[in-house]
């Protein structure tokens, strides 16, 4: 059995890795490129062991080829749909790096930074750090931004976003991290089942933009409210999901423990084959469930060649989209101020 503990590796870029190994033996291995989950190695229901987070083997191959497989995306995750908003009356212009509109923070953004990083072995947890300059792709404000991931001795990957900025800016960041629960990435995630706590959906135009209007998931393919979880096969013959749901955050959820914290149930992953479960918690209000439907991607990850629908984002955040040019009050930080966000992320048996 590996000794419980982190293992750091100094590459001769300006790679660091971490390997957070628990008291199970399971490991979970982080990079300060991006702050970014690069592994998640863990027990299946027969004892074999799985990494079910896709993942590349170093930081050369993600600079090559990006698609943000487990990074840190922001200052906003999702889109800024024309690249601009207003603050306090003054209009802000974002890069527009897809289309017409900002995506992910604009390019480069938190994924492609090396951020500061610093172990504490017992807690089992790296917190990174990095500060961007006021300006940045368009946004205002010097901001600091830490990503704290403690991997507990449970198998729960905790995940806490901190935020604290020098004027008022806009703060929405999240992981992008793709799971398979079978542990490759040649294989569609089609047999996984998905529950998710959202009777809602965000209507989007055809370049993905919300303009804040809700819809019932009941009836529609996007409905994952059956408790048991539904086959994602359909869905994903349907086109996939690259959709924000808007999270019921009641007090539904059965995990006192992690309810206490104002921590709620969002989505729940499993997968037959290997009998492993996900379940995700957080104190957001939203999720983008993103099925990765590029149609032809050419990507080597640690686990096999990356296919159609070959894993699936759980990207847990504040509704992403700007009404009418006005941010969500929920994204905005002033100066002074700290905005903290949290996911959880419990990895067990069926
Ligand atoms: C978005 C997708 C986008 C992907 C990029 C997801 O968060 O919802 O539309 O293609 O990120 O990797």
């Amino acid at each position: 059995m590996l000794q419980r503990g982190i293992r750091r590796i100094q590459t001769d870029t300006a790679e660091v890795r971490y390997i957070l190994t628990n008291a199970r033996g399971h490991r979970m291995e982080l990079s300060n490129f991006g702050a970014r989950i690069t592994a998640l190695w863990v027990n299946d229901a027969q004892g074999v062991s799985r990494n079910i987070v896709l993942g590349q083997p170093d930081m050369a191959a993600y600079i090559k080829h990006d698609i943000y497989l487990g990074a840190t995306i922001g200052r906003v995750a999702g889109r800024i749909g024309g690249g601009y908003f207003f603050m306090d009356g003054n209009r802000i212009e974002t890069m527009k790096n897809e289309g017409n509109n900002t995506l992910h923070g604009g390019l480069p953004a938190f994924e492609s930074a090396v951020w500061e990083s610093e172990a504490d072995e017992e807690q089992l947890s790296v917190c990174f750090s990095l500060r961007t300059q006021a300006g940045e792709n368009g946004f205002p404000a010097n901001l600091v931004t830490q990503a704290i991931y403690t991997w507990t001795d449970d198998d729960r990957w905790m995940m806490e976003y901190r935020g604290r900025a020098d004027d008022t800016t806009v703060f929405n960041p999240t992981n992008h991290v793709y799971f398979n629960l079978s542990g490759r990435a040649d294989q569609p995630v089609a047999d996984h089942r998905l529950y998710l706590a959202a009777d809602q959906h965000f209507a989007v135009d055809k370049e993905l933009i919300a303009d804040g209007e809700l819809n019932a998931v009941v009836n529609s393919r996007y409905d994952f409210t059956d408790p048991q979880g539904s086959k994602l096969n359909r869905c994903l013959q349907a086109g996939g999901l690259d959709t924000p749901f808007c999270l019921r955050t009641s007090a539904a959820d059965t995990n006192e423990a992690l309810q206490s914290e104002k921590l709620y149930e969002a989505a729940r992953l499993e997968c037959e084959q290997t009998g492993l479960r996900l379940t995700a918690h957080t104190d957001q209000s939203a999720v983008i469930v993103y099925t990765f439907n590029h149609p032809n991607p050419t990507l080597e990850t640690k686990v096999g060649t990356l296919i159609k629908h070959g894993g699936i984002t759980l990207e847990t955040q504040q509704f992403p989209n700007t009404v009418a040019g006005e941010p969500n009050p929920t994204i905005v930080l002033r100066a002074g101020e700290e905005k903290i966000s949290r996911t959880v992320f419990s990895i067990s048996l069926i």
